[in-house]
């Protein structure tokens, strides 16, 4: 059965270590994070975009796909399924179709409509017993081919937000979705200390957590970072580990690429990244 991430994610910040939110985008990279969660023996979340679901065809299929792919499997550690920034009406419409965790981003809106949508979603996640995250002030990330330097939210802000009861928030520090550029600042620890104290200690949530070096990770962790997103690694490694086969020529002797033996190697790398990552992030034997 997949849960609510609540109580995952509660554990993880009482006890100092991150959970990994891991996107899928199809049934093999859903295969791929669950046997790297299983073998790691750590609890995970699997992060579905808006664009990932439409193009697995929507919400539902995707809630029926990965459950049946968790039963198949017989998964034992604790897993959540979680929408990955989604709108306004996506959340309502991955609630409905089965999600166990939901991430309302309003952060495009002006603070006040922010407030009132975010208040709204929480009470209606909560109504469903499913865990739901809210953003503050935006993530940068690359835009038109331009890079801009990770946006601060506002301690305030998070502050409000954070006493609506969401149970945990994505607030930039800095961080950036896709690759850091050479010259980053990097993560705002001093903007992370004061978002601590707004929010009274609400877990918080790093997007953009591929590339992060790992001592800047583990400094957000111990100051109450519970969530770390990646996406871009695993694209990076599945596209290597393929492009490596391909360059093999073991096209089956003309007859074309078996579509399995194809995506496999893409897979299994992603499997040993998102374990080595739970490793790094300290999830890894905690669902034993
Ligand atoms: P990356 O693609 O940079 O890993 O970010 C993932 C993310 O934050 C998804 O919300």
């Amino acid at each position: 059965m997949l849960v609510s991430a609540t109580e995952m994610i509660k554990k993880a910040h009482e006890g100092h270590y991150a959970i990994g939110a891991f996107n899928i985008n199809n049934l093999e990279w859903t295969k791929a994070i669950l046997a790297a969660a299983e073998e790691a023996k750590s609890p995970v979340m699997l992060g579905v975009s808006e664009g990932a679901a439409k193009y697995m065809c929507g919400f539902k299929t995707v809630a029926n796909m990965v459950k049946e792919i968790h039963d198949a499997m017989g998964i034992t550690v604790p897993v959540a399924l979680h929408l990955d920034h989604g709108s306004y009406e996506g959340a309502k419409a991955a609630i409905e179709a089965g999600f166990t965790s939901v991430m309302f981003d309003g952060s495009h809106y002006p603070f006040e409509e922010n407030l009132a949508k975010s208040k709204e979603m929480i009470e209606l996640a909560h109504s469903k017993g499913i865990s739901i995250e809210c953003e503050v002030g935006g993530i940068g990330g690359e835009e038109d081919g331009v890079v801009s330097n990770g946006e601060l939210a506002d301690p305030e802000e998070c502050g409000t937000i954070a006493a609506l009861g969401v149970d945990f928030l994505a607030a930039g520090i800095g961080n950036i979705h896709g690759k850091y550029p050479a010259d980053w600042k990097g993560l705002s620890f001093e903007r992370l200390e004061e978002i601590q104290k707004t929010t009274n200690g609400k877990p918080l949530v790093l997007h953009g957590g591929s590339g992060i070096p790992a001592d800047q990770v583990a400094k957000a962790i111990s100051l109450g970072v519970s969530k770390i997103n990646v996406n871009t690694e695993l694209q990076l490694e599945f596209a290597a580990a393929t492009r490596k086969y391909i360059e093999a020529g073991k096209d089956n002797e003309g007859k074309g690429y078996d579509p399995r033996k194809l995506l496999k190697p893409g897979c299994d790398a992603i499997t040993a990244k998102v374990k080595a990552m739970m490793e790094e992030f300290g999830s890894a034997g905690k669902a034993e």
